[in-house]
């Protein structure tokens, strides 16, 4: 790990393996759970690489057991997880499936027993599909749905679960709803912008419940009780040539329109004037209404960051390689760009744009489809030497660390994950995790970059 050791990170920093419902649980149609809108929309032609469902995934359901357990063997002490909301409450609201909730109850168990701190999220992409057909992200109602939802979790589990997130990943739901390519794969600017407030909303309803129910927030962070943030995610865009005003533009657009159009409201109290002026030039202005932006500014415990890489934009297309390239960056083996400083980016975004002073979980981090192919050594045994994904690591620890150095407060690393898993659209294709599975989690064979993470955290 080219010099560092875990060492170098505070005592109590912790290390986990992150994961979401939808792509490890598998049994997505037993012991009644209802449908999500991943298992109606996979099910479209040409939405899912080879029309990949989440129906087994990793079979998580059946196999938690073991895949905890080898979190445990691999040095990890934290899982996040997600609840999976049709499988708790298959309509979306009112009847409680039991076999659900038990199913939870062996699984946070299971996660104790291993010495895993449980992180829970809420919502990682899956609404029941039953409150999709009542219009979901797009009804209002949606605020109280997921907080009858938010509030039976937080009572059936409050005190076994340190970690709460509400949302995963909000833009998640903008390019379901606006873009159209994820589920459930409705496509206007306008009904984007709309799922966003209505999940924000829904975000801060929900902080509003679990303070009801836990107590008002009192001092700092602390894991001997219940704590609860949301997870977004920043890809910061940089202007591919930093001296040309419409590549500059087109940057901090896309910047207003992702990232900043959570983050505005939820610690600063409202859209920033930029996207108001977007969505007013685009006649895609959410319904807004007195006292929603109150309700959404809940005060947080804890921020969670996924961090993957960085966006280069140009509005001349060809000079985004080049201006990567002449800027010290690299191309990997998938084609995305090796830029690990983006976590260090956007932990002084999170610092100095938005002076956060709550501690800041890096809750995934992680890559994919890097040498994946299985070899034999010299003995016979089968290896992946999937050196770019170490080295991929390696490079964005360094640029934690850094940060940290500089006073960030950060307490945990989440690696993007344990087994390869259902990619979303991507399906069975894209393969992220430390450990190779054939899909259903058989034949696991822990790639090069388990050993690494093993011998970085065991010693
Ligand atoms: C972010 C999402 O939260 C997760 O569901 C996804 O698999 C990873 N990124 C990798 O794309």
């Amino acid at each position: 790990m080219s010099g560092l050791t875990v060492k170098d990170f505070p005592k109590d920093f912790k290390w986990g393996i992150a994961t979401s419902a939808a792509q490890i649980e598998g049994a997505a149609f037993e012991d009644g759970k209802g449908a999500e809108i991943w298992d109606v929309f996979s099910r479209i032609p040409g939405k899912t690489f080879g029309g990949q469902t989440p129906d087994v995934a990793c079979d998580y359901y059946h196999k938690f057991p073991e895949q905890l357990a080898l979190m445990k063997e691999l040095g990890f002490n934290s899982h996040r997880f997600s609840f999976s909301w049709a499988r708790i409450l298959p309509e979306g609201t009112g009847r409680v499936n039991e076999k659900g909730l038990d199913f939870y109850r062996r699984a946070v168990d299971a996660m104790l027993e291993n010495g895993l701190m449980p992180n829970a999220t809420l919502y990682h992409w899956d609404l029941p599909q039953e409150l999709e057909y009542r219009g979901g992200f797009l009804n209002r109602d949606v605020v109280n749905w997921f907080t009858e939802y938010a509030g039976l979790l937080f009572e059936t589990f409050g005190d076994l679960i340190p970690v709460w997130t509400t949302f995963n990943e909000p833009i998640a739901t903008y390019v379901g709803y606006g873009l159209g390519a994820f589920a459930p794969g409705r496509k206007s600017e306008k009904s984007g912008r709309q799922a966003n407030h209505n999940l924000l909303l829904a975000h801060g309803s929900a902080v509003k419940r679990f303070r009801e129910i836990f107590g008002e927030k009192q001092g700092g962070f602390d894991t001997s009780r219940p704590n609860v943030g949301i997870v977004v995610d920043i890809w910061h865009h940089h202007p591919a040539r930093p001296d040309n005003a419409d590549d500059v533009r087109l940057a901090e657009l896309e910047n207003e329109k992702a990232y900043r159009s959570y983050l505005d409201p939820i610690f600063k109290g409202g859209y920033s004037p930029a996207l108001l002026k977007f969505m007013a030039d685009s006649y895609c202005l959410p319904d807004i209404r007195p006292g929603d932006f109150e309700l959404i500014k809940q005060p947080l415990d804890f921020f969670g960051l996924n961090c993957y890489n960085r966006v280069v934009d140009s509005a001349d297309p060809s000079k985004v390689r080049q201006a990567v390239e002449f800027g010290g960056g690299n191309y990997m083996d998938n084609g995305a760009e090796f830029y690990p400083k983006a976590i260090y980016d956007a932990l002084h975004i999170m610092k100095d744009m938005y002076g956060l002073t709550i501690p800041i979980f890096i809750t995934e981090n992680g890559t994919y489809n890097c040498e994946e192919e299985p070899v034999r050594d010299a003995e016979g045994r089968l290896r992946v030497h999937d050196v770019t994904r170490i080295r991929y690591i390696d490079g964005f620890l360094e640029w934690l660390k850094k940060a940290m150095d500089e006073g960030i407060d950060v307490r945990v690393y989440y690696l993007w994950t344990l087994l390869d898993n259902f990619e979303w659209t991507a399906g069975n294709s894209f393969r992220f995790g430390i450990v190779r599975s054939d899909y259903g989690a058989e034949n696991l064979l822990l790639k090069d970059s388990a050993y690494h993470m093993k011998e970085f955290l065991l010693g």
